[in-house]
């Protein structure tokens, strides 16, 4: 039972946004990216659509808030994903997002 808890706590912490993100948690943001819609207007390191903008630099100019809140509320032309996509794979979308940080292409 303490075991348990220990354990729980423990998930707690890892799933904590506070948390710096680890390398899983940005890989399972990838295929999230892939598999949820958004690869179907974005494209990331030529790789996607073309029907909202190149996300491959996001990182360098979007913050984390600013990110997530673009993908929980959308917009004019993009749809929202807050009742798509549970808060965890949220942060795991942003992590790997704001993982993003190739030069922009000019
Ligand atoms: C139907 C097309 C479409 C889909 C699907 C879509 N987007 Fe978008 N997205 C857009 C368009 C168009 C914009 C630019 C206009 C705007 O800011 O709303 C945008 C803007 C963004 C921005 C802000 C980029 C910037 O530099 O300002 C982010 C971040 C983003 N989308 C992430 C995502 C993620 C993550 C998903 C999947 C969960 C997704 N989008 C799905 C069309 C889409």
């Amino acid at each position: 039972m303490r075991k348990l808890f220990a354990a729980s706590l423990l998930l707690l912490c890892f799933a904590s946004p506070a948390m710096a993100s680890s390398k899983s948690q940005r890989e399972h943001g990838a295929a999230l990216f892939a598999t949820s819609g958004c690869q179907h207007c974005h494209t990331i390191r030529n790789v996607g659509g073309h029907k909202g903008p190149n996300l491959s630099s996001v990182g360098r100019t979007k913050s984390k808030e600013a990110i997530r809140a673009q993908v929980v509320n959308g917009s004019k032309v993009m749809p929202a994903f807050g009742d798509v996509l549970q808060p965890t794979e949220l942060d795991d979308l942003v992590a790997y997002l704001r993982s993003c940080k190739d030069k922009p292409i000019k």
